[in-house]
């Protein structure tokens, strides 16, 4: 592991501290804000393009960015439905700068033209991940219901653009393994390498309100030992020098939650420490599978966040009395080598030093 600050260390004490008497003595790292509940794709695993179309106020957003940014959030991922389809995406990421909070945005990718993208590049967005589970055009439709062409016009495009944005460091896909794309992992990396984006992963999850499970996605008993050899090969293509952000150890967990639903054994979870969650209607979650705790319109996120109702939802996180999830924003960021390479990143963004990795290593 590399040598950690003395910021990191002492936020990390911390951290175990908290854990320890099932008490917050820190502050969450990073947050995820829901910008709308909307969206222009037809994913087979979600449900968000069928509800009608929410789509908050800029004033709504602003005030959960200066809450979370009150209470010492330093990184906000927005997350949707889709997030491009905000027309107000420039301005809600423009605010995120002014309150020096590193600013990341999820998108499907349909969106990733010069009129949308440029607009969110030029407010000084930090870090874009945009969704593709494959590059195989038949497996793409078969997942989420719109062709995969323009999602690849659309990376080209950013890829081809990025470096006019020094404050632009992070460039990424998030693919979700499931059955029908499983074996089209080796060309999907491919793919992304010659671009020079990062790659993260995350397992299928069965939806929380369970209307969208589509079985033709889900493994079963039998794809067990298929499934423990896929990851491996991964984890080898992480070794072999691939950008794969993921920790070896959450992508070992993936075939028994694939099959399962179960996380490896000795799990603590600790989410409800180092992240926070906040919907289009501004209610606040510990973590997105747990039941709201409040709403930003009624309370202010610090009485939250050190309320005795907000310690025992963490009380049952760390004991997994919760509906249990092996999400990538939730479980993967949980290592000390994450939570350290994160404030190391804050510094430097804060200290005017961008981390620019564009060039192959
Ligand atoms: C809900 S989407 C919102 C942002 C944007 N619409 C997109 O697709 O990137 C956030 C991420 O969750 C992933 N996701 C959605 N449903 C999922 C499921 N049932 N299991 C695992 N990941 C899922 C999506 O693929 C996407 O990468
Ligand atoms: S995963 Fe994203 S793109 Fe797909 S339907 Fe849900 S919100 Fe839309
Ligand atoms: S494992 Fe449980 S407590 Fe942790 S993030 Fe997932 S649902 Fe929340």
């Amino acid at each position: 592991m590399k040598k950690i600050s003395k910021k990191t260390k002492a936020y990390i004490d911390k951290l175990s501290l908290s854990i320890q008497e099932k008490h917050a003595h820190v502050r969450p790292l990073t947050a995820s804000l829901q910008v709308n509940k909307w969206c222009n794709s037809k994913c087979e695993y979600c449900g968000i393009w069928k509800s009608p179309m929410m789509n908050p106020s800029l004033e709504d957003l602003t005030l959960a960015i200066d809450e979370l940014s009150g209470l010492g959030v330093q990184m906000i991922s927005l997350t949707g439905g889709e997030p491009f389809l905000h027309d107000k995406l420039p301005q809600i990421v423009e605010h995120m700068k002014a309150r020096e909070v590193i600013s990341s945005t999820m998108t499907n990718g349909l969106l990733l033209k010069p009129k949308y993208a440029l607009p969110v590049l030029e407010a000084g967005l930090n870090s874009l991940c945009v969704s593709l589970d494959t590059v195989d055009p038949i497996a793409y439709k078969k997942i989420r219901g719109v062709p995969l062409s323009p999602i690849l016009k659309g990376l080209k495009y950013i890829s081809s653009i990025r470096r006019e944005f020094p404050s632009f460091f992070v460039f990424s896909i998030n693919c979700v393994i499931s059955k029908v794309n499983i074996e089209h992992i080796p060309s999907l990396v491919e793919f992304c390498s010659e671009l020079d984006i990062s790659m993260g992963f995350q397992p299928l999850h069965r939806s929380f309100d369970s209307r969208h499970n589509p079985e033709e996605l889900q493994f079963y008993e039998d794809d067990l030992p298929y499934l423990h050899k896929k990851i491996d090969d991964l984890i080898q293509m992480k070794q072999d020098g691939y950008r794969i952000d993921n920790n070896p150890a959450y992508l070992k967990g993936f075939p028994e939650f694939l099959v399962n639903k179960e996380l490896p054994g000795g799990t603590v979870c600790s989410a409800g420490f180092t992240t926070i969650s906040v919907d289009y209607k501004l209610d606040v979650r510990s973590c997105w599978p747990m039941k709201v705790v409040g709403n930003l319109h009624i309370s202010k996120l610090k009485e939250l966040w050190f309320s005795e109702e907000y310690d025992n939802k963490r009380a049952s996180m760390l004991e997994l009395n919760c509906p249990k999830c092996w999400l990538r924003c939730h479980t993967d960021y949980l290592s000390v080598q994450w939570l350290s390479d994160l404030l190391e990143k804050i510094t430097r963004v804060k200290s005017n030093q961008p981390i620019i990795r564009h060039v192959k290593s």
